[in-house]
């Protein structure tokens, strides 16, 4: 037989080893130990993780990489971040919107970051936004798969043209209904924008992904209408609810029960841990809250959950990187969730699980999906996470679009013989 391209050696994220992967025309045609054959590229994974692009379901491409303009966000809280962009909105201009973006996707990228959903704010009248990465997306498509949601940043019924402009950022093109019910007036004009939001996604075929009780509101109860509203619509397995902070703050009994209408639904979460952990309990003393949801819960009832980066250098966000590594390894510690089993599904959170939450065809390492895959200078996720490991390969539909260098510990000193591997200190346990 003869390949486009052959991996050799590769650590699966499921914990098969000693796996080969063969490509050819842009997809996957083998994945099994020992498979024969030529290649016009052979890649020696060598016991390395070789995991599925990685998929940040929740970000703001249109808002990254503006830090400081027109000037930074001093109280550090949502509603500061949302009058910064404000004021940010009309000085936007289509290239510099574009030109931020595509210098955020190369840097995604390089990361292995490869499928991105982003919300595009629509309360600006010239929708210049919305041309601007709808203008992206095309120019992105061949190494990443950009999904655009329909954002009124501003409230839907609150803003005065977030209607008409929704419809319009759809007919041009955007495939994702937004909204966000905690900014409304009132949480009667919440529940009456999810109604309005979620018929509109089922008149049109569409998903739907709510910036949903982004609040410390104990009694925000936005998730619930939206996890009633799927149901009457019809839409299980179509729509989720970003955030959900207030959930953290929630009475136990009723989260309890909330939980359960939220799997029942078949809603999808997506929790923003790098900014969900800064964002909310601005306004506690002390102890502070973590803010964000009840991740290993909503887990428990079968939730599908994708973590999401959300912000890069933005008006909310003074950090960030692109890497979901990141976003897991925040996550990891802000939930807890330290056991092997639970570390090893945070990897899932930021690839596989996000990659249904997307919609994203022909994803996965197996035959028949696209031959899209990370080699990572790691042996399994859980020192993935651990070191942030450096993405040695990173291939697109069977070519390398982007290589890095492994990573060498402090000992690399001048004077010092060896060159430490950092990936060396891994514990080899199960
Ligand atoms: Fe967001």
């Amino acid at each position: 037989m003869s390949f486009d391209l052959l991996l050799r050696n590769a650590n699966l994220p499921d914990g098969r080893t000693g796996i080969d992967i063969a490509c050819e025309g842009g997809k996957i045609l083998g994945v099994e130990p020992n498979i024969e054959g030529e290649a016009g590229q052979v890649i020696e994974a060598d016991g390395r993780l070789v995991a599925p692009p990685f998929v940040d379901p929740h970000f703001h491409m249109d808002a990254t990489l503006s830090l400081g303009h027109p000037r930074l966000n001093e109280s550090g809280t949502l509603l500061e971040g949302i009058a910064l962009w404000g004021e940010l909105k009309p000085l936007l201009t289509h290239e510099a919107v574009a030109e931020r973006a595509l210098s955020y996707c190369d840097l995604a990228v390089s990361q292995g970051l490869l499928a991105i959903r982003s919300h595009v704010d629509i309360c600006d009248d010239r929708l210049l936004a919305v041309e601007a990465l709808l203008d992206v997306k095309n120019r992105v498509k061949d190494y990443l798969d950009l999904q655009l949601v329909a954002f009124p940043q501003d409230g839907y019924c609150r803003s005065p043209n977030a209607v008409a402009n929704l419809g319009r950022a759809l007919d041009m093109g955007v495939e994702v209904v937004g909204g966000i019910p905690h900014f409304e007036r009132t949480m009667a004009d919440g529940a009456a924008s999810l109604k309005a939001l979620c018929e509109i996604a089922a008149a049109r075929g569409l998903m739907v992904d709510i910036h949903c009780d982004e609040s410390d509101d104990p009694l925000s109860r936005h998730i619930e209408t939206l996890a009633y509203e799927t149901q009457r619509l019809g839409l299980q397995g179509r729509v989720a609810g970003s955030h959900l902070t207030s959930m953290h703050s929630m009475d136990n009994y009723y989260a309890s029960t909330l939980i359960d209408l939220i799997a029942e639904a078949d809603v999808q979460a997506i929790p923003n841990p790098l900014i969900n952990i800064t964002l909310q309990g601005r306004y506690d003393t002390y102890p502070k809250r973590r803010g964000m949801t009840r991740v290993p819960e909503l887990r428990a009832a079968g939730v599908n959950i994708g973590f999401g980066h959300d912000c890069v250098m933005d008006p909310w966000y003074p950090l960030g990187s692109g890497d979901a590594l990141e976003v897991a390894h925040m996550a990891l510690h802000v939930a807890m969730m330290t056991s092997r089993e639970a570390m090893r599904w945070c990897f899932d959170a930021v690839t596989v699980n996000p990659a249904k939450i997307m919609g994203l065809e022909g994803y996965g390492l197996e035959p028949g999906c696209n031959a899209d895959f990370v080699v990572l200078q790691a042996a399994d996720p859980i020192e993935a996470i651990r070191l942030k490991a450096p993405r040695l390969f990173v291939v697109r539909r069977g070519k390398v679009i982007a290589e890095g260098t492994p990573r060498v510990s402090a000992l690399d000193l001048p004077g010092r013989p060896e060159l430490v591997d950092p990936s060396a200190y891994a514990p080899r346990v199960g």
